[in-house]
């Protein structure tokens, strides 16, 4: 594989290649973020991690839908003063950028589980703004552009690492978010988180997740994704890591020539494996060679020329 043309800087980030573990999945242990690293990954994001521990909710939280999962987890996690553990851990053993999520239920909130993140050793932190379900946090935030700003200038004036905002596409204008996000100091964007759904069985008549609502990733929100992308590159100056359905290079392609620099890849490794990293490398390699590109960055925002 010709890995030179792979490599990328987001953000201040060396990433090795332009695919990342999105947050959520096998993002809680150092092991299986290596697991992930071995298959490829240039980054990785950890499941996003709050103040306090969270239970989250009882069971069925993940169910599969045509072309993508629904999941309403709940944001369980055992809490910042215990996954400091984990990040330690991780940063010994790990060999890309280490993204932390984190959400919080106010400013100070995010402030402070960044402060401990980046402490101890995160790379990067990514806000979760964009939670589709859990009252008081995420989307709820992040579909208030005041908001949203306070977040992000609170976790700005609290740490030294990179502040990647992840938007929600549950917005009429990403762009508003995405500007209000920028403009309060972001150093880059993810878009997007999961789509607000739900699932109900014919049977018992009942909504299926124990939340009712939960959020849609996968192939089925490809292409809001990438419209995504591809809105915020045509407005907002700031590097994207688009996500939402990438499941083959050629997904991986099309959101570069929307405008991200790199992407992330989730509920492809549930409904697949982790092999889905390197094929995406090697597929979007390949297509870099054939059409005379020297690297990634090159086809970044392509498909804005016309
Ligand atoms: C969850 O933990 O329920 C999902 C988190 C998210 O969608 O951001």
């Amino acid at each position: 594989m010709n890995s030179h043309r792979l490599n990328l800087n987001f953000a201040g980030l060396n990433l090795k290649s332009p695919t990342a573990l999105a947050s959520g999945i096998l993002g809680y242990s150092a092991e299986s973020m290596q697991s992930i690293v071995e298959a490829g990954a240039g980054a990785l994001v950890t499941k996003s991690v709050g103040l306090k521990p969270r239970t989250g909710y009882a069971n069925p939280t993940v169910i599969q839908a045509k072309c993508g999962l629904i999941n309403a987890m709940g944001l369980p996690n055992p809490g910042i003063d215990t996954y400091v553990h984990e990040i330690r851990h991780a940063k010994t053993i790990l060999t890309v950028p280490l993204i932390v999520s984190v959400y919080g239920f106010s400013a100070e909130e995010y402030a402070a589980t960044a402060h401990k993140a980046a402490e101890a050793g995160a790379d990067a932190i990514e806000l979760n703004v964009s939670c589709p379900h859990v009252k008081e946090t995420g989307s709820e935030i992040g579909q208030n552009p005041a908001l949203l700003a306070e977040v992000v200038k609170k976790v700005k004036a609290t740490v030294h690492t990179p502040v990647i905002v992840k938007l929600s596409p549950n917005v009429t204008d990403i762009t508003a978010t995405a500007e209000a996000a920028v403009k309060a100091g972001a150093d880059a964007l993810t878009a997007v988180n999961t789509i607000k759904a739900m699932a109900i069985d014919a049977e018992t008549a009942l909504p299926i997740l124990s939340n009712k609502r939960g959020g849609l990733s996968g192939p089925a929100i490809k292409p809001v994704a990438l419209r995504c992308v591809y809105d915020i590159y045509e407005k907002v100056k700031a590097p994207i890591m688009g996500c939402g359905g990438v499941t083959t290079w050629r997904d991986a392609v099309e959101f570069l020539l929307a405008g991200a620099s790199a992407v992330q890849i989730g509920t492809a490794i549930a409904l697949r494996n982790s092999s889905v990293f390197e094929a995406v490398n090697r597929g979007v390699s390949a297509y870099l060679r054939k059409k005379g590109f020297r690297s990634v960055n090159e086809i970044v925002g392509l498909s804005h020329r016309s």
